[in-house]
C-alpha cells in the first residue's frame, strides 16, 4: 500500500516536471491561419486569414475589401478585446454602409460634385454621397475581391493582398494595379504598405477604413478617449464636407488636438465646423507634411483600459471621423453601434484633391510608382 502511494506520487511529481518543461520549451511563434469566410452571391470564394504575433495580438483579415475584421489587443491587465467594429459574417460586409475596416480606393474621401479634370479632359463618377463621389464610388476597393498570398517574415505574419482596378472601373482612367500589405509586427503594430502603378494618368487616394473603440468594440462611446493630432491646420468644409480650400489654423478652436484632449471634451460646442460635419470629420493637415517619411501624426488614449493607439504615416494628412453617422448598426457579436461608437484615423490625402490646385497632388503617372504607409502601434500605460 506504501509502496503504492510512494510509486503515484512519484508519478506525479515527474508529470509535473513534464508539463513545466514543455511550457518552457514552447517558446509563442507567430502564425497565420486561413479560414472560409463564406461565398458571395455570384459564387466567388472569401477567406479570412488570422494573423496571430508572438505576444498574442490577433489581426484578422479578408480578402473581401482588404478587410480588417478585428484586432484582438490587451489592456493593462493583459485582458484582450476586440478593438475594431466590424461583423461577424461575409454578408455583414456585404452589406456594410460604413466601410468597417475597409481598404478604400480608388479615391478616399470626396471628390466635389462627383468630377474633375486630368490632362484637358473631365471625368464624371457616380454620385454616392449626395451631390458628391464618396469612397471610390458605388462599387469601391471595399467591395471588390482581392487575391491573397501570405508573405510573413521576419518582422512578423503578413498578408498581401492584390487587386486590378480596371481602366473605366467607377469611371477613373488607367488600369491600376493595387497592392496591399498588413504586417503584424512584433511590436504589436498593424502596419499597412499600399503601392500601385497605372498605365495612364489617374488620381488615387487609398486609407483603410477602421473604426476603433479602444475599450473593446460595442462597448459603449469613444467620447472619453483622449485625442493627440499634430497638426497646427485643418482643412475646414462646406455644408456637403468638401473642403473650401483654406488651410485653418487650429488655434483656439475645438479642432486643437495639439495636446491630448478628450474627444467629447469640446465636440457639442457652437461651432459652425463641427455643426457641418455632426461632429469631427475633417481632415487635418499633419504637420510632417509632404516628405512622404514614416512620422507619428496621432494618438488616442482610452482611460478605462489603459490602452493607446499610436498611429504614424507617410500622407500628409488624417481624417478624423467620430462615427458620427453610426444609426444603430448590428455588428460583431450582435453589438449594436451607435452614434460616436467608433473613431477612424484616415491616413490620405486631402479630401477632393483633384479639384484643388493648391493641395498636395493626387495624380499618378505610368512609370512612377504609388506608395504609402501607415502604422498602427498598440500598447498600454
Ligand atoms: C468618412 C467620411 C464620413 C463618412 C464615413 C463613412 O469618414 O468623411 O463623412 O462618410 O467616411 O460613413
Amino acid at each position: 500500500m506504501v509502496r503504492r502511494c510512494e510509486g503515484s506520487v512519484a508519478i506525479l511529481l515527474l508529470s509535473i516536471a513534464m508539463i513545466s518543461v514543455s511550457s518552457v520549451g514552447a517558446e509563442a511563434k507567430s502564425k497565420m491561419q486561413k479560414q472560409s469566410f463564406g461565398k458571395t452571391e455570384d459564387g466567388q470564394q472569401v477567406d479570412l486569414h488570422i494573423l496571430t504575433n508572438k505576444s498574442g495580438m490577433q489581426a484578422e483579415i479578408t480578402n473581401y475589401g482588404a478587410t480588417l475584421v478585428s484586432l484582438k489587443i490587451p489592456d493593462r491587465k493583459g485582458k484582450f478585446e476586440d478593438v475594431v467594429l466590424g461583423y461577424d459574417t461575409l454578408d455583414g460586409y456585404v452589406k456594410d454602409k460604413p466601410y468597417f475596416g475597409a481598404t478604400i480606393g480608388r479615391y478616399g474621401n470626396r471628390i466635389a460634385h462627383g468630377q474633375f479634370t486630368l490632362d484637358g479632359v473631365t471625368y464624371t463618377l457616380a454620385k454616392n454621397n449626395g451631390e458628391n463621389t464618396l469612397h471610390g464610388g458605388i462599387k469601391g476597393f471595399n467591395k471588390r475581391i482581392w487575391t491573397a498570398r501570405d508573405v510573413s517574415g521576419s518582422a512578423g505574419p503578413a498578408l498581401e493582398l492584390t487587386y486590378l482596378s480596371k481602366d473605366g472601373e467607377e469611371n477613373f482612367p488607367g488600369n491600376l494595379s493595387v497592392k496591399v500589405v498588413y504586417t503584424l509586427t512584433e511590436r504589436n503594430e498593424i502596419k499597412i504598405d499600399y503601392s500601385a502603378t497605372t498605365d495612364k494618368d489617374t488620381v488615387i487616394n487609398l486609407t483603410n477604413h477602421s473604426y476603433f473603440n479602444l475599450a473593446g468594440q460595442g462597448n459603449g462611446d469613444i467620447l472619453q478617449h483622449q485625442i493627440m493630432i499634430r497638426a497646427d491646420r485643418f482643412t475646414p468644409v462646406d455644408a456637403t464636407l468638401i473642403p473650401t480650400g483654406e488651410l485653418r489654423s487650429v488655434k483656439g478652436t475645438p479642432f486643437d488636438f495639439t495636446a491630448p484632449m478628450a474627444i467629447g471634451a469640446r465636440i457639442n460646442q457652437n461651432d459652425e465646423q463641427l455643426k457641418l460635419g455632426r461632429g469631427y470629420d475633417h481632415n487635418w493637415v499633419v504637420n510632417s507634411g509632404t516628405t512622404g517619411s514614416l512620422s507619428m501624426v496621432a494618438q488616442a488614449y482610452d482611460p478605462s483600459s489603459g490602452r493607446v493607439l499610436e498611429v504614424s504615416t507617410t500622407e500628409p494628412g488624417v481624417q478624423f471621423y467620430t462615427g458620427n453617422f453610426l444609426d444603430g448598426v448590428t455588428g460583431k457579436q450582435g453589438k449594436i453601434y451607435k452614434q460616436r461608437y467608433g473613431f477612424c484615423f484616415e491616413t490620405q490625402h486631402f479630401p477632393d484633391s483633384p479639384n484643388h490646385p493648391n493641395f498636395p497632388s493626387t495624380v499618378l503617372k505610368p512609370g512612377q510608382p504609388y506608395r504609402s504607409t501607415t502604422v498602427y502601434k498598440f500598447s498600454t500605460k
